[in-house]
């Protein structure tokens, strides 16, 4: 299995090919990811959500998500690695997030950072491609801002004007891709064909150029009182899994089922 390279992820919008792209936070999960032939793996600052248990990403620190990504790098053969730029290095000028990200790369030789912000912060995303780091961008629902915004409010017709000039900023100041996250199918459909890089939808629609999921969205592996989003399709059900394996092992240690010969020296 070859690495996938930038100028490889290049091609794919213009050979129709979609864009497969899952969040990861840990080595064998990252394994699994690569070998299941992922294409594009996320480090993401759900990290704060789904692994921290935190209700925003905003304190997910530069030194967390380094953690984290350099054990997805070592992990892969085949992925693409992005990792995200935690809150504030995206909002604090091309200085700060050059530096931010240029420790992600030396530390974990990650292949690209994903960047939340539209028309207001492309200077910054200039500054990180003439800086030789890949940026993804991330439009749309920017989580990093919900303070500002009070809540995870789905972009409809009335938000289109700031959005395609956001969107269309991203581009032009050279990002190679762009997350649209909880978009209105039509306008995400119609942000994709007007741009030339490949939109990555979550909650965007099935028009995107690729989808990306939150592994544990994915997956189903979460606490029984966080609600699953309208945007995510659980594939497997791993909490009554884990559940379910842990009760009867407790099961076995209690009534001395386990270890049985075959555990035992
Ligand atoms: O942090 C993250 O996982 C993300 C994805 C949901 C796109 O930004």
């Amino acid at each position: 299995m070859s690495k996938l390279t930038l100028p490889k992820i290049r091609t794919f919008k213009r050979e129709g090919r979609k864009i497969v792209v899952l969040t990861v936070y840990d080595y064998p999960s990252a394994r699994l990811l690569d070998n299941a032939g992922v294409d594009l793996l996320l480090v993401g600052d759900s990290l704060g959500n789904v692994v921290q248990g935190k209700t925003t990403t905003l304190s997910v620190t530069l030194d967390e998500i380094i953690y984290h990504a350099e054990m997805v790098v070592r992990a892969v053969e085949r992925s693409f690695v992005v990792v995200d730029l935690p809150f504030p290095f995206c909002q604090l000028g091309a200085a700060e997030a050059v530096r931010a990200a240029a420790r992600i790369f030396k530390e974990t030789s990650a292949d690209a950072v994903k960047f939340e912000g539209g028309k207001n912060r492309a200077s910054t995303i200039t500054a990180l491609v003439d800086a030789g780091i890949p940026v993804l961008g991330h439009c749309g629902i920017r989580p990093q801002e919900i303070r500002q915004t009070g809540g995870y409010f789905v972009q409809r017709e009335k938000d289109r004007e700031q959005l395609f000039q956001d969107i269309e900023a991203v581009e032009k100041a050279g990002a190679f891709a762009i997350v649209l996250e909880c978009i209105e199918t039509t306008l995400a459909q119609e942000a994709t064909n007007l741009l030339q890089i490949p939109t990555i939808g979550i909650g965007a629609g099935p028009y995107c150029d690729g989808q990306v999921l939150v592994f544990h969205d994915l997956l189903g592996y979460k606490p029984e009182q966080d609600r699953t989003p309208k945007h995510v399709k659980q594939y497997a059900d791993l909490r009554t899994m884990i559940f379910s394996a842990v009760r009867n092992y407790a099961e076995d240690v209690r009534t001395s089922a386990f270890p049985g010969k075959e555990n035992s020296f």
